[in-house]
């Protein structure tokens, strides 16, 4: 992905925040929810980095754990530290960390988090092999990576989801939004780009994880990718 872009993504990512959970629960036909409480109940106790944290829809809900919230778009940041900290003082926890930065330069020091997650967020990393290193750099030894994104496993599947994007998505997008040039544009755009559940599982072992393994979230929708820094 060049610089104008990466640019433009992030532009039609920020144009998404007012109805980003509406038109999420409606593309995953209600089932979002429960994919990111799948992904809080593999992360262990202790310190928890979110990269790409968006309007905070994952991080609001996670509960006991040091939380770093980290994304390049400032909007992103200050609706998700609104809303992540307001949570967090009504549990009576310390608030969250909201760093601006991308993955592919993490501004954290080696050996720093128990889990570093990312949701929905991967797809758009313009350098995902760099990404998954730094991710690996700032993990303690034996510490968790845990990712989800739309599932592709294979050209067909993944022909599948362009159809459910292009045309299911795109539509309801068009109504909630309004507009027929809406943000959603770009999440068919990336995902045709995106690579299979193989490709990840060859570069996280490629970058140096451990125990790697993912799992196809029923029904086919997801896939979450688990792994360990050696
Ligand atoms: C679709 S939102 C996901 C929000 C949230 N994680 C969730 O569960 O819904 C994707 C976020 O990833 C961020 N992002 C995109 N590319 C990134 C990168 N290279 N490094 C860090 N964050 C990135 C975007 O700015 C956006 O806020």
């Amino acid at each position: 992905m060049g610089d104008e872009e990466w640019e433009e993504l992030q532009r039609n990512l920020e144009a998404t925040i007012p109805v980003y959970d509406k038109i999420n629960r409606f593309a995953t036909l209600g089932q979002v929810s429960r994919w990111r409480g799948m992904v809080r109940k593999m992360l262990p106790e202790g310190r928890v980095l979110e990269i790409g944290c968006g309007p905070g829809s994952f991080a609001e809900d996670l509960v006991g754990r040091e939380l770093v919230c980290l994304d390049p778009i400032p909007e992103m940041l200050r609706t998700a530290e609104e809303r992540v900290n307001v949570a967090r003082k009504s549990r009576g926890e310390e608030p969250a960390e909201f760093v601006k930065g991308i993955a592919e330069n993490l501004p954290f020091e080696d050996d720093y988090f128990d889990a570093v997650c990312t949701l929905f967020s991967f797809r758009d990393w313009f350098d995902k092999r760099t990404g998954l290193t730094e991710a690996l750099r700032v993990l303690k030894p034996g510490a968790t990576l845990v990712i989800i994104e739309p599932a592709k496993l294979n050209s067909i599947h993944g022909f599948l989801g362009v159809i459910w994007m292009k045309y299911w998505v795109a539509a309801y997008a068009r109504i909630v939004c309004g507009v027929k040039d809406h943000p959603w544009k770009w999440l068919t755009k990336t995902y045709s780009e995106f690579g299979t559940t193989r490709d990840y599982i060859n570069m996280l072992k490629q970058t140096g994880f451990t125990d790697v393994s993912s799992k196809l979230i029923f029904p086919g929708m997801a896939t979450i990718w688990h792994a360990k820094a050696p």
